[in-house]
């Protein structure tokens, strides 16, 4: 018997259109299998090879020294990931092309050319220098979507000096806690930021998270919203008044391949965030190299990432992927419902915007505000789509290609994770046939395997554990401060080999299905069912938006199925829907996976990052108070209206 049952059944295949396919970078899938058979038969010369795409102060001596599990990747090369941004494209025609288009929420729009955006970083890095911020210090970034985000990030690059993002939408305890953790010397942050129309109080947040944290001597202040906020003499700084003040000419320093660029701590949904570390080059390459293949990214692109730098996301394909390459990014401050429910359709009509990459969370809100919102707007500029972040249902799928993409633009389903740097399995465009639901088939370097619980291969179409055995370049190195959870929490599973905590199958063709996180399994009399799949086969139901499924102690069969589903908007739920929901998840995959409760709510608990916490909901369906962590809850209200529905 197999570790994970697989019921989902899915048979849609969608070859890359042809007109796409001839202007790819990767146009075939005989193209694409050569290139991964070369970059996995001699990884060492594959990644060499790639790497002279970079820029360096000094090459490296050696590719890979791999003591597992800990990586050190083009170990002696000295190098600064903001050259390769910035200063390596103002030497080019790429002079006064825009790097990043910028939209406020209120409406307000902003163009940084490659050389503007060159020198705004070099005033920022001399502030922060001016600060008694250098190499190897720890610097806290607590920003709205704006661009001195980004100029931040690259600022800090630009010395040395590591930076850890927190998500804006983080509490004052939240950020003290990643502060002190990092013993950051600096925080950088703004009066405020929007959020659907009303101001979040960012520097109030810092004040208060700051009384704990001791290392914190500096703080800089981007003045965005005009909100009145407290200046601590001595300590706080007026972004406009010394970043504006700042000469733009700041040499880069050269840093070590291995050194740390920054610490990101990952928001998951159990037990105490982690803070991922990332370093120069490895991470670099990894994030330059797949966003040029896998958004197929062209000089006259403009690419659009909905991701905030909070998050993995925003970091590798907001800043620094799109960046490496010269590409011109969209970025937007605010919500996809403010004012109304077409904002990101209007930013993609008025912006031109032709690759589009958003997560199956934002892509259900979609689905349930209805099509009238997309159909409002000319979506004729988009050529590409993707989705990150949880496994994207099929029909939800089915929906993103033929609303947004017309029928006409590939999906790249991306799995990757905060640790992995950047995408890991992924189709290429241009290059491979798209089935809705799958990730399909590893990028290059990338070499995964679905294995049973003992470590052995999983047969083809039956689930199991996800792990990655071989080291890549954008790999995490360490957990800051705790290299022993390192090795626990991703080693240990599986000796010696990458566990990412995914449980997955792989089909006749190869081609990965990720089906969530493994402590997201359900048993049901014997059988092991990924809950994505069943929430699958609710979404395919025309009168449901949203579903989440969890299990439930049950003396008979061990668990039973609790669905959590939310319904399209304008619907009333009934008794009548109960009964044939659960007949519709019969007929879709077998009586195995009927569920027992279906429980209808307006909202499901979610993650900052729109992950749904199936961990609240196994309380609530269980009947117990909530326990643990709740920091990254996205909204509390949503758990106690889940628990005044229960019957
Ligand atoms: O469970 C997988 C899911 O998100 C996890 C990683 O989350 P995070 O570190 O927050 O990074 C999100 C952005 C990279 C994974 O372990 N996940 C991410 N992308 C996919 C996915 N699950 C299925 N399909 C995906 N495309």
């Amino acid at each position: 018997m197999s570790d994970i049952d697989s019921i989902l059944k899915e048979s849609r295949v969608f070859p890359p259109p042809p007109a796409f396919a001839a202007n790819a970078h990767v146009g075939s899938l005989d193209a694409y299998r050569a290139m991964y058979q070369r970059s996995l038969g001699d990884p060492e010369a594959f990644w060499a090879e790639q790497a002279e795409t970079l820029q360096w102060f000094r090459k490296w001596d050696r590719v890979l020294e791999w003591k597992a599990p800990f990586a050190r990747w083009f170990d002696g090369g000295t190098l600064n990931v903001s050259v390769n941004c910035l200063d390596r494209h103002v030497v080019t025609w790429r002079r006064n092309k825009a790097a990043l288009i910028w939209e406020g929420e209120p409406g307000d729009v902003r163009t940084l050319t490659y050389r503007q955006l060159l020198d705004e970083v070099c005033r920022c890095a001399n502030a922060l220098k001016a600060m008694g911020v250098g190499k190897g210090d720890r610097v806290g970034i607590y920003l709205p979507m704006v661009p001195e985000a980004a100029v931040a990030m690259l600022a800090c690059a630009r010395i040395g000096a590591t930076h850890s993002v927190v998500f804006g939408g983080f509490s004052a305890e939240a950020l003290r806690d990643r502060m002190n953790d990092a013993t950051a010397k600096a925080v950088i942050t703004a009066d405020g930021g929007y959020r659907r129309g009303s101001v979040v109080p960012l520097k109030a947040n810092v004040d208060a998270a700051l009384e704990g944290v001791p290392s914190v001597t500096g703080v800089l202040v981007v003045r965005r919203t005009g909100s009145a906020v407290a200046m601590r003499d001595g300590r706080d700084h007026w972004w406009h008044e010394t970043v504006d003040a700042a000469s733009p000419d700041c040499p880069a320093e050269p840093v070590e391949a291995e050194h740390p660029l920054f610490i990101l701590y990952t928001s998951g949904t159990t037990g105490k965030p982690k803070g991922v570390v990332h370093t120069t080059a490895g991470y670099l390459l990894g994030s330059a190299l797949t966003t040029r293949y896998v958004f197929d990214l062209k000089d006259d692109d403009t690419y659009w990432c909905t991701a905030d730098i909070g998050w993995v996301t925003g970091h590798s394909y907001v800043v620094y992927g799109p960046l490496a390459n010269g590409a011109t990014a969209l970025m937007y401050e605010g919500a996809p419902n403010h004012p109304q429910p077409d904002r990101f359709w209007s930013l993609i009509e008025r912006h031109r915007v032709t690759i589009f990459y958003t997560a199956p969370t934002a892509i259900r809100a979609f689905v349930r505000w209805g099509d009238e919102w997309p159909a409002k707007h000319d979506l004729a500029s988009l050529r590409l789509l993707g989705t990150v972040g949880e496994p994207i249902n099929p029909e939800a799928w089915m929906w993103y290609r033929r609303v947004i993409g017309g029928d006409r633009c590939p999906i790249v389903d991306t799995w990757w994770q905060t640790e992995t740097g950047a995408i890991m399995i992924t189709p290429l465009p241009g290059a491979t046939p798209t089935k809705p639901g799958s990730g399909t088939l590893p990028f290059f370097g990338v070499s995964p395997e679905v294995v049973d619980q003992k470590g052995h291969p999983a047969p083809p179409g039956a689930g199991g554990y996800l792990v990655i055995n071989k080291p890549w370049p954008s790999m995490l190195r360490t957990v800051w401060g705790d290299p022993d959870r390192y090795v626990e929490q991703y080693w240990k599973r599986f000796p010696g080999i990458y566990f990412p905590g995914d449980g997955a199958r792989r089909d006749e063709d190869g081609y990965f299905w990720i089906m969530g996180r493994v402590d997201d399994v359900i048993n049901v009399a014997g059988h092991r069912l990924g809950t994505m799949e069943v929430e699958s086969a609710l979404v395919s139901h025309a009168l449901v938006a949203e579903a989440a499924v969890v299990g439930r102690p049950d003396d008979l069969k061990g668990q039973a199925l609790v669905a959590f589903v939310t319904v399209q908007a304008g619907e009333k739920p009934d008794e009548a829907l109960r009964a044939q929901l659960k007949e519709h998840v019969v007929h879709e995959i077998g009586a195995i996976a009927r569920p027992d409760d279906i429980r209808f709510t307006d909202a499901l608990p979610k993650t900052r990052s729109g992950k749904i916490m199936r961990r609240l909901l196994r309380d609530i369906a269980a009947g117990k108070q909530t326990v643990g962590d709740t920091t990254t809850l996205e909204d509390y209200s949503v758990l106690a209206r889940l628990r005044e529905d229960e019957e």
